[in-house]
C-alpha cells in the first residue's frame, strides 16, 4: 500500500488554501491581512478565531485553539490526522494515489453506502421501480431532482443488495454494522419495496437512508430510517446540510424544516438554504452545526400543534446558545412541501422573507384562545408576555415591549414595570460548549525568551542559522529539544513554515507547547535586532547560571587545590559577563 510521506502531506498543505477550507465550516471575514470567524472550538459569540493564509495556521484569541489546516479538520470532524489529510485533499481537488482504507475503519461502510445508492438508483430506473418512480414524479419531483438527491428504490426481493455486497467481497460484520443488512436465518436487506432517500453527513458522505412507502399500506410506518451506527448519529445529522451550507452562508440565512420531503421541495424550488431535522427534536449538536454558520436561523416546521411545540423546543434550545431564531408558521397547508405545491415558491419565499421574531411568535402563542377585550384574559396574556420578556437581556426589547403593551391595553408603564420587576424569572444564560481553557501559567523571563526564539525560528530559516551559529543551546531543556527539532526540520527539508512544522511534530510530546508558542506570539513582528538581543540575554543567563553552579560547587568542595582551580574559573567567568 502506498504510504503518504510528510513531503507529500506538506505539498497538500501548500496547495490547500486554509482560508477556503476553514470557510467551508466557518464564515470568515477579511480584516487586514487575516481572516476572522466565530471559533468552533468554544462557545464563541464574536469572531475570535483568526486565520492566516500566509502562515497557514488559525488561532483563537479566546480559547487559544491553534493549528494548521489538518489540525482544524481533526478537531472539527473528530477524525485522525490521516483522515484529516484526506479530507483536505478532497476539498482541494487533489488526487491522492494512496489507499486510505486502513486509515479509516469506517471507510468500507462509506463505500457500502455509495454502492447501495447506485444500486437503488438503478432499480428506480428499471422496470422494478416503475411504480415508485411514478409516485415520485406524481409528487412533482422531476428526474433531475431525483438524480440530484440520489433517490432510489429498494426492491421487494429479500436479499439482492446483500448478494451484491457479498459478491463484491464486503465483510459481513461491516455490512451489519452499517445498518444496511441484517442477520436472521441468513443475511437479508433491511430496506425493501420502498423509495430510498440517502442521508449525508456534513462532508457530503452518505451515511444512512430514509425509506418511504410509495402507496398506502396498513400497519407499516411511512418512513423507516437507518438505525444509529458508528457513522450515523441522528442528533448529529441534518438532512441536506452539505448541500445547503454554502448557500446559507451566502444568503446569511438557513431554513430549518421537519421533513426531508419538505427540504427537497423547498430546495428543488430554488430556495437552497434549507435543512431538515427529519422529525427528531433539535439537539445540542445540531445547534452547534448551525451556529458555526453564523447566519440567521428560520424555523419553518409543520403547521400542526406538534410543529408548534417543536418550534418552541427548538427556540428555547437555540436561545441557550445565544441565538434568537426567526419563525415562520404556516397556516392553511400542513407543511412547506404542500404549501409550495398549492401557493408556489414566490409565496413561500415571501413568508421566509417576513418571519416573526421568536418573541413575536411566543406572543402569538400566548394570545391564542384568549379574548383580549376581557380583563382576565388580558391579565393572563400580559403576565405571560412579561415572563417571556424577563428571560431577555435586551433592554431595548424590554422597554419597547412595555411601551407597546401600555398603549395596546391602556395600562400605565409603571404598573407594567412593577409587575415586570416582581417576576421571579432569570434571564437565559448562554451555554458554554466547552469550558474555555484558562489563560496560562505565568511565564518567567527565561521561558518567554525561549518561546520567542522558537517562534522566530519557526518563522524564518535565517533565525535557525543564527541560533545554530551563535548559541545552539537554550537554558530550558524542553525548549532546547524543540529547537533541535526545528533544526532537524530545516536540515531535512531546507525550509521552514509553521504549518508544516506542526505536521512534522504531530506525534511529539511537545506538540501542545509548540502550538501554544505559536498562539502566544502569532502577532509578534520579527525584528532581526530583537533576535540578536534574545541571544545575548540567553548567553548572559547561561553565564550567570554557570557562576551560580560554580559558587555552589566551591562551597561543597573540601579539596583546597580543587577550590583554587574553581575560583580561577569563576574569576574568568565573571570577567566575561
Ligand atoms: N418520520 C420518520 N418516521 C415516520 C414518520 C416520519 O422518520 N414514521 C420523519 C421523516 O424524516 C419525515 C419527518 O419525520 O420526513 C416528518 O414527518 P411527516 O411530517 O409525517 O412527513 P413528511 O415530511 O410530511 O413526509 P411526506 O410528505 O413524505 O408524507
Ligand atoms: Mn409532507
Amino acid at each position: 500500500m502506498a504510504h503518504l510521506t510528510n513531503e507529500e502531506i506538506n505539498q497538500i498543505q501548500k496547495s490547500a488554501d486554509i482560508v477556503n477550507i476553514i470557510s467551508s465550516y466557518v464564515d470568515l471575514v477579511k480584516k487586514g491581512k487575516n481572516y476572522f470567524g466565530i471559533c468552533p472550538f468554544h462557545d464563541d459569540h464574536t469572531p475570535s478565531m483568526s486565520v492566516s493564509k500566509e502562515k497557514g495556521i488559525y488561532s483563537c484569541f479566546t480559547c487559544h485553539s491553534t493549528g494548521n489546516v489538518f489540525k482544524f479538520i481533526q478537531d472539527y470532524e473528530n477524525v485522525s490526522f490521516l483522515e484529516a489529510v484526506k479530507i483536505v485533499a478532497e476539498k482541494s481537488g487533489i488526487e491522492l494515489n494512496v489507499d486510505f482504507r486502513e486509515t479509516s475503519k469506517y471507510e468500507s461502510m462509506y463505500d457500502a453506502y455509495d454502492l447501495a445508492i447506485k444500486y437503488y438508483q438503478n432499480n428506480l430506473k428499471s422496470s422494478l421501480g416503475h411504480e415508485a418512480h411514478k409516485y415520485l414524479n406524481d409528487r412533482g419531483l422531476s428526474d433531475e431532482i431525483i438524480d440530484e438527491f440520489e433517490i432510489g428504490y429498494a426492491s421487494k426481493e429479500i436479499d439482492t443488495l446483500t448478494k451484491l455486497f457479498l459478491a463484491k467481497g464486503y465483510d459481513e460484520e461491516t455490512l451489519i454494522n452499517s445498518g444496511l443488512i441484517n442477520r436472521g436465518k441468513s443475511l437479508y436487506d433491511l430496506f425493501r419495496d420502498r423509495v430510498t432517500f440517502p442521508i449525508h453527513n456534513p462532508n457530503g458522505k452518505a451515511v444512512a437512508f430514509s425509506a418511504r412507502i410509495y402507496e398506502k399500506r396498513d400497519n407499516e410506518a411511512k418512513y423507516i430510517n437507518t438505525k444509529e451506527t458508528p457513522i450515523f448519529k441522528k442528533g448529529e445529522i441534518l438532512f441536506n446540510f452539505h448541500r445547503a451550507r454554502n448557500e446559507a452562508k451566502k444568503l446569511k440565512k438557513i431554513i430549518l424544516v421537519e421533513g426531508q420531503m419538505d427540504a427537497i421541495r423547498v430546495y428543488a424550488s430554488g430556495v437552497k438554504n434549507v435543512v431538515a431535522t427529519m422529525g427528531t427534536a433539535l439537539t445540542d449538536n445540531h445547534v452547534n452545526m448551525l451556529k458555526r454558520l453564523n447566519v440567521d436561523i428560520v424555523l419553518c416546521f409543520d403547521a400542526d400543534s406538534a410543529g408548534e411545540k417543536a418550534t418552541v423546543a427548538a427556540g428555547e434550545l437555540l436561545q441557550k446558545y445565544g441565538i434568537n431564531p426567526l419563525v415562520v408558521r404556516l397556516s392553511q397547508e400542513k407543511d412547506p412541501d404542500e404549501y409550495i405545491i398549492k401557493h408556489g415558491v414566490e409565496a413561500y419565499q415571501n413568508l421566509i422573507d417576513h418571519p416573526l421574531t421568536y418573541f413575536e411568535f411566543k406572543k402569538s402563542i400566548f394570545s391564542k384562545n384568549k379574548n383580549l377585550t376581557k380583563a382576565e384574559d388580558i391579565s393572563k396574556y400580559i403576565n405571560s408576555v412579561l415572563e417571556e420578556l424577563k428571560k431577555s437581556n435586551d433592554e431595548i426589547l424590554i422597554e419597547s415591549t412595555i411601551n407597546g403593551l401600555s398603549k395596546e391595553f391602556n395600562i400605565s408603564k409603571s404598573t407594567l414595570m412593577k409587575k415586570f420587576d416582581s417576576l421571579d424569572v432569570k434571564p437565559i444564560t448562554t451555554k458554554q460548549k466547552e469550558t474555555v481553557k484558562l489563560k496560562k501559567k505565568r511565564i518567567s523571563l527565561e521561558n518567554d525568551l525561549c518561546e520567542k526564539m522558537i517562534f522566530y525560528m519557526i518563522s524564518d530559516t535565517k533565525y535557525i542559522r543564527l541560533y545554530q551559529q551563535e548559541l545552539s543551546y537554550l537554558p530550558i531543556s524542553k525548549y532546547e529539544e524543540i529547537a533541535a527539532d526545528i533544526l532537524a526540520f530545516y536540515i531535512k527539508y531546507n525550509y521552514i513554515n509553521m504549518a508544516d512544522f506542526i505536521t512534522e511534530e504531530r506525534d511529539s510530546k511537545y506538540l501542545n507547547d509548540i502550538l501554544e508558542i505559536l498562539d502566544d506570539n502569532i502577532n509578534l513582528e520579527l525584528i532581526d535586532n530583537d533576535f540578536v538581543g534574545f541571544i545575548e540575554k540567553i548567553k548572559e543567563i547561561h553565564k550567570k547560571n554557570k557562576i551560580d553552579d560554580e559558587v555552589t560547587d566551591i562551597k561543597k568542595s573540601t579539596d583546597i587545590n580543587e577550590q583554587l582551580k574553581m575560583l580561577n574559573d569563576l574569576i574568568k567567568l565573571k570577567k566575561d559577563v
